[in-house]
């Protein structure tokens, strides 16, 4: 029998992390990284990604509108990943493009169940709804504590977002939450302490990615 010549799929990889943590850096480095050896890449983001999913996006983040239910909050975030997932993330998986994403699904389990305290086993069941059940091969979760990703923060943004105002409380139950998840999925969630340098975090990732893509590789030749 004749192999089939099945096209890859792409790897998918989500950066995920507290207010300050390094993750927009990193996920910028490691886009560059991917580049120069060669493989085709896009880097997104969430809530965003598409027309929509940005539109939305700027009123996630704008402290201006009236006060947003958690709730609400949350189907936002999902119309806008059904829009990024359906419209760019899954095409250029099929496409055998690597797609980097700057959050994903752990941020809303993180920001709208532990921080927000909504109930888990809903936002999973709309998560997978919003999804069509697509989960990253891959996430990294940058770590900081809170004091430090909020000032660090602080000192970079130009402008504070709706997310920036809340409580130092409030960070420190999102952080709480993604260690939560981290310890539910040890193999897809990798902890990188990100309080380090630039320099050595992005070796950190760097090598934490390249081993992965190996075996993703070796799989995929071995069953393809
Ligand atoms: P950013 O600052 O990393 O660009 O993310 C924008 C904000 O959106 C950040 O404060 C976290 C928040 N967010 C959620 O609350 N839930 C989500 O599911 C996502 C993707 C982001």
């Amino acid at each position: 029998m004749g192999r089939t010549s099945r096209k890859p799929t792409g790897i998918f990889i989500t950066l995920e992390g507290g207010e300050g943590s390094g993750k927009t850096t990193q996920a910028r480095k490691l886009c560059e990284g991917l580049t120069a050896q060669g493989l085709d890449v896009l880097h997104t983001r969430e809530p965003g990604g598409t027309l929509l999913a940005e539109r939305l996006r700027s009123i996630l983040l704008d402290h201006s509108v009236e006060t947003i239910a958690p709730e609400t909050e949350a189907y936002l975030i999902f119309a806008a990943r059904r829009q990024h997932v359906d419209h760019v993330i899954k095409p250029a998986l099929a496409r055998g493009v690597t797609v980097v994403c700057d959050r994903f699904s752990d941020s809303t389990m993180a920001y709208q169940g532990y921080g927000r305290g909504l109930d888990l086993r809903v936002l999973r069941r709309m998560n997978d709804w919003a999804t069509g059940k697509l989960i990253p091969q891959l996430t990294l979760l940058f770590d900081v504590p809170v004091s430090i990703g909020l000032s660090r923060r602080r000192k970079r943004a130009a402008t504070e977002n709706r997310l920036d105002r809340e409580t130092e409380r409030f960070h420190r139950k999102v952080r709480a939450g993604f260690h939560a998840l981290a310890r539910r999925e040890p193999r897809r969630i990798m902890v990188i302490n990100s309080a380090r340098s630039l320099e050595s975090v992005a070796h950190t990732v760097e090598e934490l990615v390249m081993n992965r893509l190996k075996t993703y590789s070796a799989r995929t030749s071995r069953h393809g």
